[in-house]
């Protein structure tokens, strides 16, 4: 991975043709071992023109969300200070969550390609294509009760939120409790899960599916209408290594946050971009549905809704619009 990394920089750094013996000098490796390093970031998806006599050139970078890559955007000092990159997984969240049982430490990321069993709230799926977005998990071991941890969803959302608002100029908007919108439509969705004892958390695993790329022509029929991505709202594509090296940052600054301010401040700043008091809003709670004005999250996230005059504390269920 090191040999790796280098042959990636010092590719960047020549705008020309660049000897195999001049990178093998540098990394004291053999040229056919430089060889073999230029294959492999060629299955990377890097495209590198090869001239005899003349050496490499870096043509393209993928913008995959490659550790090396994402590296060079990170101003943290844990979040994704180590990447575990898959092509194709279960889910990132699974994977995770064995690491985490394994001893991995905080900060420890989980990023795929492609997720063939990737999941979301109350048992549903994650539509998660080939190449086009971000599906990751990031391994936290916050000091807490179980009770205090339902903010942690708000601050995976924040960090979106504060990363689509960096590199679209768009504003999000933030569904209760773990969705953030574009137009309406749903562009990331985050998942929470922990292992913990009664009076302690042992870890929490935050997962963030985040749709970059993906194309309309993605999507399957019975997602179409309420799903969207960075590229279908602005016809831009995206560097995935960049949009998660800047999420990782946002993400390092508001879990800092928690751990020093505690929960009800993330719940505070999600509610100042929420917006959602004083608005009606319907819920559907495990098939129960509940009509009145919201009076914003409680200090531990739980939606209030103002039924008839009456307060009434939702901890689980679906916003609907
Ligand atoms: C939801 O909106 O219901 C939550 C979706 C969470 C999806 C992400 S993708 C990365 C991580 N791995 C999973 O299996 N799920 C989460």
């Amino acid at each position: 991975m090191d040999n790796i990394k280098k042959i990636v920089e010092i590719l960047k750094a020549h705008k020309d043709y660049i000897s195999g013996d001049y990178i093998s000098e540098i990394l004291g490796v053999s040229r056919t071992a430089v060889w073999k390093y230029i294959k492999s970031l060629e299955k990377y998806g890097y495209r590198i023109n090869t001239l005899k006599g003349k050496g490499y050139m870096l043509e393209k970078t993928p913008g995959a969300p490659l550790p090396w890559e994402i590296e060079r955007f990170l101003n943290t000092k844990t979040i994704g200070r180590e990447i575990i990159y898959k092509k194709t997984i279960d889910s990132t969240n699974s994977f995770a969550f064995k690491l985490a049982l394994s001893g991995k430490p905080e900060g420890t990321c989980v990023i795929a390609e492609a997720q063939n069993s990737g999941r979301g709230r109350m048992q549903r799926t994650w539509f998660s294509p080939d190449g086009k977005n971000l599906y990751l998990s990031v391994i936290l071991r916050p000091y807490i009760e179980p009770a205090k941890i339902y903010p942690i969803t708000f601050i995976s959302c924040l960090a979106v939120y504060d990363t689509i608002e960096m590199v679209s100029e768009i504003v999000p908007a933030l569904k209760w409790p773990n969705d953030v919108l574009l137009n309406k439509k749903k562009v990331c969705g985050t998942l929470i899960e922990i292992s913990a004892e009664s009076d302690m958390v042992n870890f929490v695993i935050a997962g963030i599916g985040l749709n970059i790329n993906m194309e309309e022509k993605d999507l399957t029929e019975d997602i179409r209408y309420k799903a969207t991505s960075l590229y279908m709202e602005t016809k831009k594509v995206y560097d995935r290594a960049y949009i998660c090296g800047l999420m990782f940052n946002f993400f390092e600054k508001y879990y800092d946050i928690f751990k020093k301010a505690g929960g009800s401040e993330i719940c505070r700043l999600w509610e100042e971009r929420a917006r959602i008091n004083g608005k009606f809003i319907e819920v559907n709670q495990m098939g129960e549905i509940l009509k009145g004005i919201s009076n914003g999250i409680d200090s531990t996230g739980a939606l209030l809704l103002n039924i008839e005059g009456k307060t009434k504390r939702v901890i689980a269920g679906d916003i609907m619009f």
